[in-house]
């Protein structure tokens, strides 16, 4: 649409990405998302450099040859200046970053020839992303799983795709194929997917986790942290209630971090259904079933398929609107 193919800019199967998701993003699984044909990530979130070579060793282990794989990079992990020796010395190929500029790293990254994809959550984020030479963005609205910004995927998307001349991938909010073929036809060359993989069979979460994910509606969603600026977005439980009324009530942004410290390793290693953080986004309420990567990434794309035809059988039939004519 925009001249751009994600699937060759990456030499990936389908034009989907996976979510860095910090403590669930194993090598192992990023290596099975790349195999299944996406992008396969190595959530490096909470990692330090021993964890991130172990991981990556494990992806390398179980990648087929000529898979793409990547590792996300989180601003605020205190390690990041290690990490990124890391990811140079072992050759990865793709890093996509979050929460904050990757600045410090970019033309060191690309000279070592690894692209880099940041996330952003606003255009003036993009433009300034954009100066620096990234190689795309990945738009990040507030209907994602995780930290997440303010702004939502359909505002979002085409105003960051106005505002650069760049490839850009949209996240947030993407369950289905047609909520895909909708970021497609707002000029997205690909997609960005979490809260969908948590339901994949080979996904590491714990089975609470899991069946809370399965069960999950709309309004079971939540967003802790706004006031603070740590905004993320989980289920509620005990500890959700219990962090808003600490927020409401004004507790200083140290008293909540550590209220909140550990909270997705909870919910992830001990399925800590009361205190965990099961982080999911806005769609969960579309998620109802545990599938393999392989059967996800072949169901998106057939609804994606199968809603691009819908569109264009009612488009030809005269669409809704055009029955104004008759009026
Ligand atoms: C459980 C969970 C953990 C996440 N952790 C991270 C992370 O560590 N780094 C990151 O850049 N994004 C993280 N995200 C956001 C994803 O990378 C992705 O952009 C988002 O899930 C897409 O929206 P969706 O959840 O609606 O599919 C996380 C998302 C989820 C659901």
């Amino acid at each position: 649409m925009n001249g751009h193919k994600l699937t060759e800019l990456l030499n990936i199967r389908y034009p989907f990405i996976q979510g860095g998701m910090a403590r669930i993003a194993t090598g192992t699984f990023a290596a099975q998302v790349s195999n299944a044909g996406g992008l396969g990530v190595i959530g490096s979130g909470s990692m330090e450099v021993q964890h991130l070579e172990a991981n990556i060793r494990d992806c390398k282990a179980l990648l087929e040859p000529g898979r793409t794989w990547a590792v996300n990079l989180m601003m605020m992990n205190p390690h990041c200046d290690d990490l990124v020796e890391v990811i140079i010395r072992e050759k990865v190929p793709v890093v996509t970053t979050g929460a904050g500029s990757p600045a410090a790293y970019v033309s060191r990254l690309q000279e070592a020839g690894c692209q880099v994809w940041p996330v952003i959550a606003s255009p003036l984020m993009a433009k300034r992303m954009a100066r620096l030479g990234v190689n795309g963005l990945i738009a990040e609205g507030c209907e994602a799983g995780g930290h997440v910004g303010s702004f939502t995927t359909m505002s979002l998307l085409p105003q960051v795709i106005a505002a650069v001349d760049l490839p850009v991938v949209a996240a947030g909010g993407i369950v289905t194929g047609r909520q895909a073929l909708a970021a497609y036809a707002l000029g997205a060359v690909g997609f960005q997917i979490g809260t969908v993989l948590l339901a994949a069979e080979e996904c590491p979460i714990h089975d609470n986790y899991r069946e809370r994910v399965l069960g999950a509606r709309l309004e079971d969603v939540v967003t802790i942290g706004r006031i603070g600026g740590t905004a993320t977005q989980m289920l509620k439980n005990p500890m959700t209630r219990a962090y808003l009324k600490m927020e409401r009530e004004g507790a200083d942004w140290e008293t909540l971090e550590r209220f909140s410290l550990g909270g997705l390793a909870k919910a992830v290693l001990h399925g800590d259904k009361d205190n965990g953080a099961m982080m999911a986004g806005q769609s969960v309420g579309l998620v109802d079933q545990v599938r393999p990567l392989k059967d996800i990434f072949a169901g998106l794309m057939a609804d994606m398929d199968q809603g691009l035809h819908d569109l264009l059988a009612d488009w030809e039939a005269e669409g809704p609107w055009k029955s104004t004519d008759t009026i």
